[in-house]
C-alpha cells in the first residue's frame, strides 16, 4: 500500500550526463572480457537456502574463506607470507586507510607521494598529510627523512599516477627509514601489480621487510572489477591486538554473499585464469598504444608504461592542461591531467596526461588515440 497518496513535492532532476565516447580514465577496466558466465554460475550456486547462514552478520575482518584465498594468492603471486588472521577486508582503499590511521593513538603524520592517488590526502583526518616529491625512481626517501612523518603511503610497484617503479636502492632506504624509529610504518598500496609488461616482477615491499614495518594493501578493482568494492590490508603481527581492541564491533563493509562468490571464484581457479587472460588483453592494448605513438607522434614522451593499466603522455611545448581537458570533454573524450593529482599544484613544465587504456576496446584504440591527439593539437 502506498504510504501517502500525495504526489511528491520534490521533483528529482534528471542528472546531466556528458556523453563520453572515449574514456581514458585509469579506473576503467575492459568490459568485453568479463567472465559473466562463470560469475553467474557461482552466484546461482551460492544464493540458495542451503547458505541461509550467510544472511546473518559475518566476521568483522571479512569471510575467513575469502581471507584464506587472498593469503594463498598473495603467497603464490607476490611472495607474501601472511595468514588469514592478519587480513582485513573492506569496500575500498578510501574505507580502509582511515581504519589503519585509527590504529595509532594520536593521528600520526602521514606522508604521501606527490603527485599521488587523490583520495589519500582527503581521507587523512585534519588534512595534514605531508607531500613528498616523486621522480623516475619513485618517492624521494631523503625528502621523507626531513619530515616528522610516522607513516608513509606509497605505490612502489607502479607509482600512481606517474608509473615510476620504486628502485631497489630506494626500497632499502625506505625500509631503513621505517626501522630507524619505533612507531614508523610503510603503507604499501599494490593496486595493479598483476599487470607487468617489461622487466622482471618487482617483489612486494612487504615480502622483503624483515622487521614487520609494512602494512600491505591491495584491491580487486583492477584485477577483477571496481564495482565489486573489495579491497584489503594485511597487518603486521604487532598491530593485530590493537586492531582487535578498536574494531571488534565493526561490521565488514562488503556483503557476505559477494565475499563468498569471490572466494569460490578464486578457489575454483577462475581468478588465475581470468588474470592470465587479462594480462594478454592489456599487454596487447599497451603494445598497440606504444606503436601508434611511436609511428605517428614521436614528439610525445611516454613514461610509466612498464606495468598497470595506464601510462603518462607528456608534451615538450607549453600547453594548458585544464584547457585541454575541457576542450576534450566537448569532443566526448575524457582524460585527466597530471596536475589533478598534485598537491600544491604548480604549472608542469612538461604538460602531462594519464592515459588509462583499460576501458578502451582493442578494436577502437587506433581511432581513440588519433581523435585524442587531433583534439589536443587543435588547442595549440
Ligand atoms: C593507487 C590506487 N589505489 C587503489 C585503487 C583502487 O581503490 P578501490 O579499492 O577503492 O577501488 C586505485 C584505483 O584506481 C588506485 O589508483
Amino acid at each position: 500500500l502506498p504510504y501517502t497518496e500525495k504526489t511528491p513535492s520534490i521533483q528529482l532532476k534528471a542528472k546531466s550526463t556528458v556523453n563520453i565516447k572515449y574514456d581514458f580514465s585509469p579506473a576503467k577496466i575492459d568490459e568485453e572480457s568479463f567472465p559473466f558466465l562463470v560469475w553467474r554460475k557461482i552466484a546461482k550456486e551460492l544464493i540458495d537456502e542451503s547458505n541461509s547462514s550467510l544472511l546473518q552478520s559475518g566476521h568483522p575482518q571479512g569471510e575467513i574463506e575469502l581471507r584464506t584465498q587472498i593469503a594463498r594468492y598473495l603467497y603464490e603471486s607476490r611472495g607474501i607470507i601472511c595468514d588469514a588472521e592478519q587480513i582485513v577486508i573492506g569496500s575500498g582503499t578510501e574505507q580502509l586507510l582511515p581504519m589503519i590511521l585509527r590504529l595509532f593513538d594520536h593521528t600520526p603524520r602521514l606522508a604521501l607521494e606527490n603527485p599521488g592517488y587523490s583520495p589519500i590526502p582527503r581521507v587523512h583526518l585534519q588534512n595534514q598529510a605531508i607531500p613528498i616529491a616523486v621522480d623516475d625512481e619513485g618517492i624521494q626517501v631523503d625528502q621523507l627523512e626531513q619530515t616528522d612523518a610516522k607513516l608513509v603511503y606509497i605505490t612502489p610497484s607502479h607509482q600512481f599516477p606517474t608509473g615510476a617503479i620504486l628502485s631497489a636502492a630506494r626500497r632499502t632506504h625506505l625500509l631503513s627509514w621505517a626501522m630507524a624509529d619505533q612507531g614508523r610504518y610503510i603503507i604499501e598500496d599494490d593496486y595493479d601489480s598483476e599487470f607487468r609488461y617489461i622487466g622482471k616482477p618487482i617483489p612486494a615491499l612487504q615480502s622483503i621487510d624483515k622487521a614487520e614495518r609494512v602494512i600491505y594493501m591491495s584491491t580487486f578493482s583492477k584485477s577483477f572489477m571496481p564495482s565489486l568494492r573489495v579491497a584489503y590490508f594485511i597487518l603486521p603481527h604487532s598491530l593485530i591486538t590493537k586492531y582487535k581492541a578498536v574494531f571488534s564491533y565493526y561490521a565488514c563493509t562488503v556483503p557476505r554473499f559477494d565475499q563468498q562468490m569471490l572466494s569460490e571464484f578464486m578457489l575454483q581457479g577462475y581468478f588465475s585464469k581470468h588474470l592470465n587472460r587479462m594480462r594478454k588483453i592489456y599487454r596487447r592494448k599497451h603494445d598497440k598504444i606504444l606503436s601508434i605513438f611511436e609511428k605517428n607522434y614521436p614528439e610525445v614522451t611516454i613514461s610509466g608504461d612498464m606495468a598497470g593499466m595506464h601510462m603518462l603522455i607528456s608534451f615538450k611545448h607549453s600547453l594548458d592542461e585544464q584547457l585541454i581537458k575541457e576542450h576534450l570533454l566537448k569532443k566526448h573524450i575524457r582524460i585527466q591531467p597530471l596536475s589533478q593529482y598534485t598537491i600544491n599544484k604548480k604549472e608542469n613544465t612538461n604538460p602531462s596526461f594519464i592515459l588509462g587504456f583499460g576501458g578502451i576496446p582493442y578494436a577502437e584504440i587506433d581511432q581513440a588515440i588519433h581523435q585524442l591527439m587531433n583534439a589536443i593539437y587543435e588547442t595549440t
